[in-house]
């Protein structure tokens, strides 16, 4: 008799986005004269650049002819878009990296679940809490996390980000094989700075530790003193693997591309990870569309940064109207600087799944829990700043009068 992967029967509930997804719905349709206003998932509005559409076009036009068809293609990715990637993200800061370095793929959620795949099942994970649940729930899809006990994963290694610690991580007390780290942070909006990151970098060495860092968001970087990239960090190459998107930076959340970096200095054992990862891919994945790497290698062309710059911009001044409505209605409000994510504090001491449901309620404006993100969220809730500025100043003008 087939046996199932009994630990996905350990996850509890739903997949969060998912449960927010169906309240919403439910919501909508019981209350079908109430206009909502979505600021949960962290999904782009704004419509692809020019530069990328026009790439895009040219592309399916090629498809379309004998000389121009492509089949399968290169599973890591083509150099084409391999070779913007490492000219535009890291020479030009002074990094390091190789093409072969680089994997193209369909996203970084997908690259950060899979990761586990490379890994033995007796790692000692850690993971931020509060943290983007795909981490945690593929841990435990793997058997690595234990058992769910009360609010936590009995084998994980927490690391709780608290206010009066500015949401960073403490460095682990006990020794942990694997890392997740993602700055700017999902769910807070948070970042840490170099300085900040070095003590990672020697924990990793120190211990035989692999960083799996997502910086799925450093395009929203505003401050000097973030760096976009863990390879910024003197030693990261022997320690992280790292984790970029073209989703938030480029609105390709439904158009899919993404890149996984693993230094061929990254070896467990003498055995290099790179290796490994390409071994993975090359077994699992048959790569990105031909369409959607042209696109994506668009991003870099000069009206492409120009165009995506401007989009980025403009999120970040509605993570700025958020900021200041919430503050202005009495919250205590954290990140939207360096990150399109906004954790505000509930008043009066209200748990998140009750606050989600007032704001819902009271104005159709979804958020997303922070009690979602683990037992460290409870009081909070996330709200991002991908929706249009009209309905973000709306919303906005909504929750400030129920706060009144
Ligand atoms: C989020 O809202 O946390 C993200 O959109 C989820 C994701 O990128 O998968």
């Amino acid at each position: 008799m087939a046996k199932i992967n009994d630990n996905y029967l350990k996850l509890p509930g739903a997949y969060l986005f998912s449960t927010v997804a169906r309240k919403a719905s439910e919501f909508t349709e019981a209350h079908p004269e109430m206009e909502i206003i979505k600021m949960s998932i962290g999904d782009v509005t704004k419509p692809l650049a020019p530069a990328v559409i026009e790439a895009m076009h040219k592309a399916v036009d090629e498809m379309g002819t004998a000389e121009g068809f492509h089949g399968y293609g290169p599973e890591q990715g083509y150099d084409f878009l391999r070779n913007s990637i490492v000219e535009h993200d890291y020479k030009s800061r002074g990094i390091d990296i190789a093409t072969d370095e680089i994997f193209v793929s369909d996203g970084a959620k997908s690259d950060c679940g899979n990761i586990g795949d490379i890994f033995s099942q007796d790692n000692k994970v850690a993971v931020c809490d509060p943290v983007y649940p795909v981490y945690v729930d593929t841990n435990a899809m793997a058997g690595r996390a234990g058992d769910f006990v009360g609010e936590h994963w009995s084998n994980l290694y927490y690391m709780p980000c608290l206010a009066e610690n500015d949401f960073l991580p403490r460095i682990p007390t006990e020794k942990v094989d694997i890392i997740y780290l993602c700055f700017p942070n999902n769910p807070t909006g948070m970042t840490a700075t170099r300085e900040q990151l070095k003590p990672w970098i020697e924990y990793a060495k120190a211990n035989g530790a692999v960083i799996l860092y997502d910086s799925a968001y450093e395009a929203f970087i505003t401050e000097d003193d973030v760096p976009h990239s863990i390879y910024e960090i003197d030693g990261a190459k022997e320690v992280a693997i790292e984790f970029r998107s073209f989703s938030k930076t480029a609105g390709f959340t439904g158009t899919r591309c993404a890149y996984t970096v693993v230094p061929h200095d990254l070896k467990i054992d003498g055995t290099e990870l790179n290796s490994l990862w390409n071994r993975h891919q090359c077994t699992k994945f048959n790569g990105v569309p031909y369409v959607i790497q042209k696109a994506a290698e668009a991003v870099y062309s000069e009206d492409g940064q120009k165009q995506t710059k401007e989009a980025i911009k403009y999120y970040l001044e509605n993570a700025k109207i958020i900021r200041e409505a919430l503050t202005e209605a009495g919250l205590t409000v954290y990140g939207g600087v360096n990150a399109p994510y906004i954790w505000a504090k509930a008043p009066n001491g209200m748990k998140s799944w009750e606050f989600f449901d007032k704001i819902l309620e009271e104005t159709g404006v979804v958020t997303t829990p922070g009690a979602g993100f683990g037992p460290s969220g409870e009081g909070y809730v996330r709200l991002t700043a991908f929706s249009t500025k009209e309905n973000t100043v709306k919303a906005m003008e909504k929750i400030k009068s129920m706060l009144k």
